[in-house]
């Protein structure tokens, strides 16, 4: 016999879509927060969001006579037509959350209109109305929805731990207050709140709030436009690495999606910077025309599709790849054993008290420290031995160290013996008589939590005295300076010692090489400048049409890269000549390397990119073992490597140089305390 299933049955069978765990429901139900303007949203969980969620807002409100309606499946405000459904602004526009949330759940609405002179709330368990009654309330919407699947006792099985369920309404959380700047957010699990955002506009502040220090401390601004799409935000320097992609954060139109495109975008523009295996940190804003997306792909509306996805590809790519080319750094030597009390306990102050948030950070990784656990990056260490480089403007190729902040175990006893008033001012006298000037990531270090607005207010004009200080310091890669430095000698026929001044670098001359070879190979693409090698006889080459076809899309790049290939007819092509800088490597396996590299790159990929994967491979074949080389070579390499735009890490993400000062070595040699 043929039933047709009543609406409750039907409502249960939909939330399976739409309602999976009890992140879920909090992701309705803090959008539909959004979609009512509210400016303070406020999440509760117990359990992880089993047994109890409850979102508060200060938004619109429901009327009175609508609050049915909207617990009824398809009732929503936001859409009127199916037109309005091409370039939807609204996160929320199915009309189906408030139904299947209240199918599988006990849920209790309090909800008040701002011109109304009271509210209404409203119970529903496992869609059968329990009450419908006036009451006092504030303005805004407060919704409780207790015991997820308490109907349904199949599905209830399938839910993790409470703790992972609550790690994924954190990871939520996180992504939904950056992507709100201006909405002050608070979630609060088993009585603690463990994220809370300002909500004062600001996403730098707003990273602070949410990663803390060591994140908000190595940012890079993003600005770009192309082909109508706006990117703003920030991205992490790269050692502020993560070993999977929770650490990507891109929002389109205010809504947090993930789309393989960006991501392929975001990965290929760090990929010189960064080790393999690595993935970046990014609060990546997109904004474009709505009419040209699509979110209605999935009912959880997490995947986005884009028209254009070449364009997409390639402002992403730009506006990653320029925001890197700002700034460079070098890692120094992390040679202090234990991290000081003071400085576990900055660590642990640096962020909102939460276990998921704070394993966000704890999990930061460097890509030096996986390389070697006796080097380690500026920001893996909060210990003043490290200071690190940075370009002061992407126009003067000078590049300065970082002074030495005042020790911050020694600053903390301070704190504690000196009036709050009294800091202030010598804060202000040593800004004034630059005895603070460091880097950007030092700066809050001597800061507690609540100082995060002052850090973000100074930051800007600190950042201008560290480079002026700097100016008349160290400037290791200056041609006068080169002409300075002192190579001291070769150890374990990989790493050259060269000294200046008070300090002793190391650089793998390996990685230099590479380095060196990669950026002249770009240099030649740029030039128009080339060498080509003929190949006698030229190889006929067979492939598959979809290799065929990656090639004839490709073929300006292949030319202006020094190959020259023809049809031969079918699938074949002729390969007469390849770039010179291939040594040993036949011109066929490179060609064929390439191709398949193509293929698999179905969004396309831009001539940027074409080139510097070429360059890769190419440099990787110039450098075979241990080639040895003698002192004058060495300092042919050094220069070489200096005069780069960006020496300091090879083409793979790896550093090419380290350095240690003679300050490190006296530490180390209990010379000097601090
Ligand atoms: N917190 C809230 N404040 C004000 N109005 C709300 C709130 N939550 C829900 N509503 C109203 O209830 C309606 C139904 O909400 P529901 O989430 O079910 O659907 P929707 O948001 O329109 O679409 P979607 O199913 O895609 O989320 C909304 O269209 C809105 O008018
Ligand atoms: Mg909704």
């Amino acid at each position: 016999m043929i039933n047709i299933l009543d609406q409750n049955t039907i409502n249960k069978i939909a939330a399976g879509e739409v309602i999976e765990r009890p992140m879920s429901i909090v992701k309705e139900l803090v959008e539909n927060s959004l979609d009512a303007n509210a400016t303070n949203i406020t999440v509760e969980i117990k359990n992880g969001g089993i047994s109890y969620i409850r979102v508060t807002d200060n938004g619109d409100g429901i009327d009175k006579d609508e609050v049915r309606k909207a617990y009824m499946r398809h009732a929503t405000s936001k859409l009127l037509t199916s037109e309005d459904l091409e370039g939807i602004m609204t996160l929320g526009f199915r009309g189906e959350a408030l139904s299947t949330i209240a199918a599988v759940t006990e849920t209790e609405m309090v909800t008040k209109k701002r011109d109304s002179l009271t509210g209404v709330r409203y119970m529903i368990n496992g869609g059968k109305e329990i009450e419908f009654s006036e009451a006092g309330a504030p303005d805004g919407t407060t919704i409780i929805s207790k015991n997820i699947f308490f109907n349904t006792p199949a599905r209830l099985k399938f839910l993790k731990t409470s703790v992972t369920e609550g790690s994924y309404i954190n990871d939520l959380m996180i992504r939904i207050s950056l992507s709100h700047p201006s909405i002050s957010f608070r979630l609060i699990s088993n009585g603690k709140t463990v994220l809370s955002t300002s909500g004062n506009g600001k996403v730098k502040d707003t990273i602070y709030g949410i990663y803390g220090r060591d994140i908000s401390n190595n940012l890079l601004p993003v600005d770009h436009t192309s082909d109508g799409i706006k990117i703003s935000g920030y991205i992490g320097k790269p050692f502020i690495s993560k070993g999977n992609r929770s650490f990507e954060n891109y929002f389109v139109n205010g809504r947090y999606i993930t789309n393989v495109v960006i991501a392929k975008a975001i990965e290929e523009a760090y990929k010189t910077r960064i080790m393999q295996h690595k993935f970046p940190f990014t609060a990546l804003f997109f904004q474009m025309d709505p009419t040209m997306c699509d979110v209605n792909i999935h009912p959880t509306k997490k995947e986005f599709k884009y028209y254009n996805e070449k364009a997409l590809f390639s402002a992403t790519f730009h506006a990653v790849s320029d925001a890197l080319s700002e700034r460079e750094y070098m890692p120094g030597f992390n040679i202090s054993e234990n991290k000081t009390e003071a400085e576990k306990k900055v660590v642990n102050n640096s962020n909102t008290s939460d276990g998921g948030i704070n394993n966000n950070i704890r999990n930061l990784e460097n890509t030096a420290e996986s390389k070697s656990n006796t080097v380690s990056d500026s920001a893996s260490t909060s210990s003043s031995t490290v200071s690190n480089f940075s370009k002061h403007s992407s126009n003067n190729n000078t590049l300065k160290p970082n002074i030495k902040k005042p020790s911050m175990g020694s600053y903390s006893i301070l704190e504690k013996l000196l009036p709050k008033e009294y800091l202030a001012e010598v804060n202000e006298k040593s800004k004034i008589y630059g005895e603070e000037k460091d880097s950007a990531q030092n700066k809050t270090e001597d800061y507690k939590d609540e100082s995060a607005k002052i850090f973000n207010e100074t930051h800007e004009q600190k950042e201008i005295e560290t480079v002026q200080k700097n100016l008349f310091d160290d400037d290791y890669i200056s041609k006068e300076a080169i002409s300075h430095h002192k190579i001291i000698g070769l150890v374990f026929d990989t790493y050259w010692i060269t000294q200046y001044n008070d300090t002793l670098y190391l650089m793998d001359q390996h990685a230099a090489h590479e380095k060196v070879n990669y950026e002249r190979f770009l240099k030649a693409f740029k030039e128009r400048s080339i060498v080509s090698q003929k190949i006698f006889p030229p190889e006929v080459i067979s492939l598959s049409a979809v290799e065929m076809d990656a090639v004839m899309k490709n073929r300006e790049y292949f030319l202006k890269s020094g190959f020259e290939i023809d049809e031969f007819g079918g699938n074949e092509v002729k390969l007469s000549a390849m770039p010179v800088n291939f040594i040993d490597i036949s011109g066929r396996d490179v060609f064929l390397e390439f191709v398949s590299y193509l293929t698999q790159n179905i969004s396309g990929i831009n001539e940027d990119i074409f080139v510097h994967r070429l360059a890769t491979m190419g440099c990787k074949a110039a450098v075979k073992g241990n080639q040895k080389i003698s002192f004058e070579e060495a300092q042919h390499l050094i220069e070489d490597l200096l005069t780069l735009e960006n020496p300091y890490t090879c083409p793979h993400g790896r550093p090419t140089i380290i350095k240690l000062t003679k300050q490190d070595l006296e530490k180390k040699f209990k010379r000097i305390v601090n």
